[in-house]
């Protein structure tokens, strides 16, 4: 049970559980389209197929070429703004080819599947932290879209024996600390990057989105986790349900929230560089407080976050000043 495939591996998470799957001793097999991700991600050792999740034909190919035990999804477009102008992308790709990859894996007998989902299927919290039995209420298509796959992977399991584990991040970022991969973005939205790549004169301000949320500080809070940290939960899940031949669902997040305001201050005491902060509107789509709990991930895969806030900030401004691709 070593052989992985990992769709979407040459991404930022993906290329990340590449590398510690590798390290731990399994047999991960890299399949992405290079729609989002970067071919320099990935270690040449490990094989590498260009293809898309529509493709049939190929999925079988690879299923028995590299004799594949299990599979990691980590294709998905995965921003919120852009589902709710462009939903139909969303529901294609998010939705419609991972039918189609399910379908796939249940023709060719693969039965364990990890999901990359999110807290964006919780929609605004009604509780100060969200776990895994908050209701799941999305209001954008990003979320909707990994909702339904969710909804899906619940009837294959009862019918097909279609074991599953669903993951949902909160919000992923920092990088390994070789600096050799990290957050990749062709057209990059995320609030940790951008404002170190400000700090570095990449970008000439950072606007905050919202200064008027019911906040301590008016910015939305976050729950910021380590990629590494979610990687490591990758491996955990994936041991667990095949040792215990049974799909669960995992919140991953650190427990502890961090605002946007608190985040520039951090960067700009971690860079020792000031620069331009601009108020803004606040963006469509975003809840005031997003904050993981992850009891159940710590009770039952024995899983912790390891990296602080400071850390994760510390390992990202590495990435900035030494990326390659
Ligand atoms: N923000 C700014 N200015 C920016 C960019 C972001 O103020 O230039 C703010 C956002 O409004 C938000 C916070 O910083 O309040 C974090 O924004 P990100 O875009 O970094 O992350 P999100 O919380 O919007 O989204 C992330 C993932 C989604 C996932 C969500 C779940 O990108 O895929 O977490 O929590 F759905």
């Amino acid at each position: 049970m070593k052989n992985i495939l990992v769709i979407g591996g040459a991404g930022y998470i993906g290329s990340h559980v590449v590398k510690m799957l590798k390290t731990q001793g399994y047999k991960p097999v890299v399949y992405d389209n290079l729609s989002t991700g970067f071919k320099e991600s990935i270690d040449k050792k490990i094989p590498f197929v260009k293809g898309d999740l529509a493709d049939k034909t190929l999925l079988k190919k690879v299923f028995r070429k590299y004799k594949i035990n299990a599979v990691m999804h980590f294709a998905a477009f995965a921003q919120v703004g852009e589902s709710v102008k462009n939903p139909a992308k969303y529901y294609q790709n998010n939705l419609a080819k991972v039918l189609n990859l399910l379908d796939s894996m249940i023709e060719n007998n693969i039965k364990y599947f990890v999901f990359s989902s999110t807290a964006a299927t919780f929609g605004n919290p009604i509780t100060k932290t969200i776990s895994e039995t908050h209701p799941q209420n999305p209001i954008n298509p990003y979320g909707q879209s990994k909702l339904f796959v969710e909804k899906v992977l619940k009837d294959y399991d009862l019918a097909y024996g279609l074991k599953s584990t669903v993951l949902r991040y909160f919000n992923a970022s920092g990088a390994d600390e070789s600096a050799k991969i990290g957050e990749a973005h062709k057209n990059e939205t995320h609030l940790i990057p951008l404002v170190l790549q400000t700090a570095l004169g990449k970008r000439k301000e950072i606007k905050i989105f919202g200064t008027d949320y019911p906040t301590p500080d008016g910015t939305c809070i976050r729950d910021y986790v380590h990629v590494n940290d979610l990687a490591n939960a990758h491996i955990l899940a994936l041991k667990y349900m095949l040792k215990n031949n049974k799909s669960e669902d995992f919140n991953l997040g650190s427990s502890k929230g961090a605002s946007v305001l608190e985040i520039i201050k951090k960067v700009q005491k971690i860079t020792g560089k000031n620069f331009k902060v601009v108020k803004d509107k606040r963006r469509p789509g975003d809840p005031a407080n997003l904050i993981a709990s992850s009891k159940k991930a710590k009770k039952i895969l024995n899983w912790k976050t390891t990296y602080s806030i400071d850390k994760i900030i510390k390992t990202a401004y590495q990435w900035e000043l030494k990326r390659k691709y």
